[in-house]
């Protein structure tokens, strides 16, 4: 199947990164549109593109064919990006990016078990070797669990009650796919909020998806992560798609920006905390009008970057 996905605030992003001829990394790789856009602007340095989808490693290898010399692909999570430049003999890099979330190509391959609208075995795993999937998640959390993150990571009011059908339905039989899941979802919510334009079952799959992947969980340790290895005068630059994620992404680069934070009736500093970023921006970037035409996706991406100082 060909790796289809549009790049979002491509531009914007890699322009953050400021490219001049250094040590990239991509964190997110997907089919290496962004990628694509460093290496261009790049005539020495290197370029390391990450993806824990094997996928998207196959299809950025191909794309990126042209610049194999400047190019290394590698098979992993951004959150070992310390252990990742060990190995690769790297100590510190020039700048970096990170596009989260779910590719195009993953929604779109009906066999990987993300989408509602097309019948699969429940999977959702970005990285195909990891044992947990949808499938483990929906048949074995309890009602209390489900329900917590139905709400958190789906934003949906109706998370108590599809909860609680998820539970009833697996103790007559399993649930196996995709269809069957989204039919208990349909069937826990009123006739009213069925009907609304958006796909009943839309939140509550993002909401699996983001568990079953850890999206939400590794994002604060992985920004800190790659500041650690970032050069002074290098950028990180983030693109979310999730209120919660773009919350995580603005909190930790406020932290990381900011200076002491002793209560103000110390006479002095006593934390000895100093900023170690500047933000890049204060209010998020998004997409213009064009963009938010001609690609669904953009309109909750949110991009935001800091400079290492
Ligand atoms: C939105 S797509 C990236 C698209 C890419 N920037 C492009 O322009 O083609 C996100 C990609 O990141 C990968 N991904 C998400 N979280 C990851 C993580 N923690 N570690 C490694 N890859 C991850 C997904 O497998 C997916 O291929």
């Amino acid at each position: 199947m060909e790796f289809n996905h549009i790049s979002v605030l491509l531009d914007e992003s890699v322009l953050m990164l400021g490219v001049k001829d250094g040590i990239y990394v991509d964190g997110t790789l997907g089919g290496g549109g962004h990628s694509e856009l460093i290496l261009k602007k790049m005539s020495g340095g290197r370029l390391i593109g990450i993806d824990q989808d094997t996928d998207a490693i196959s299809a950025a290898s191909e794309r990126l064919e042209e610049y194999k010399d400047k190019f290394t692909a590698v098979h992993n999570n951004f959150s070992n990006i310390k252990e990742i430049l060990r190995e690769l003999n790297i100590e510190e890099i020039d700048g970096a990016i990170l596009d989260l979330g779910v590719s195009s190509h993953q929604l779109d391959e009906g066999s990987r078990g993300f989408s509602y609208n097309k019948d699969a075995r429940l999977d959702m795993r970005m990285n195909k070797e990891q044992p947990f999937s949808a499938y483990e998640l929906i048949n074995t959390y309890s009602e209390s669990d489900l329900k917590r993150i139905i709400y958190a990571y789906g934003e949906e009011r109706f998370a108590p009650a599809i909860a609680r059908n998820i539970v009833a339905e697996r103790e007559k039989k399993p649930i196996e796919t995709t269809f069957q899941l989204s039919d208990i979802i349909k069937k826990a919510m009123p006739k009213e909020a069925r009907q609304k334009d958006k796909h009943p079952a839309k939140r509550t799959f993002q909401a699996i998806r983001i568990e079953v992947n850890r999206e939400i969980e590794i994002l604060e340790g992985a920004i800190r992560d790659f500041v650690s290895v970032l050069k002074p005068g290098g950028v990180l630059s983030v693109i979310t798609f999730h209120s919660l994620e773009d919350r995580i992404v603005k909190t930790v680069f406020n932290d990381l920006a900011s200076g002491c934070i002793c209560p103000k009736n110390f006479p002095v500093c006593v934390c000895n905390k100093k900023p170690i970023v500047k933000l890049y921006n204060k209010k998020p970037i998004v997409s213009g009008e064009e963009e938010l035409r001609n690609n669904n996706r953009a309109h909750s991406a949110k991009l935001r970057g800091i400079i290492k100082l």
